[in-house]
């Protein structure tokens, strides 16, 4: 949900991505640009994502072997 001053609002989840609301454009690293049209966009934070740079859930996968 936007901020009350129409600021988007970007979400950080502990050990997990960035949650940045859409529709947004994600400028990717080599200055390509990833058009997202989702209602909420799940940004990779932890660097481990096999489709950066949105994450697919690879965070959990190393924090479960971290614990085990
Ligand atoms: S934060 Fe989820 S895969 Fe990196």
């Amino acid at each position: 949900m936007s901020a009350k001053n129409g600021a988007r609002r970007v979400r950080v989840v502990a050990k997990g991505p960035i949650l940045v609301e859409g529709p947004v454009d994600v400028e990717r690293s080599d200055g390509t640009t990833l058009h997202c049209d989702r209602f909420q966009v799940a940004i990779c934070a932890c660097g481990f994502s096999t489709t950066p740079p949105l994450c697919d859930a690879s965070h959990r996968r190393i924090l479960r072997r971290r614990r085990d």
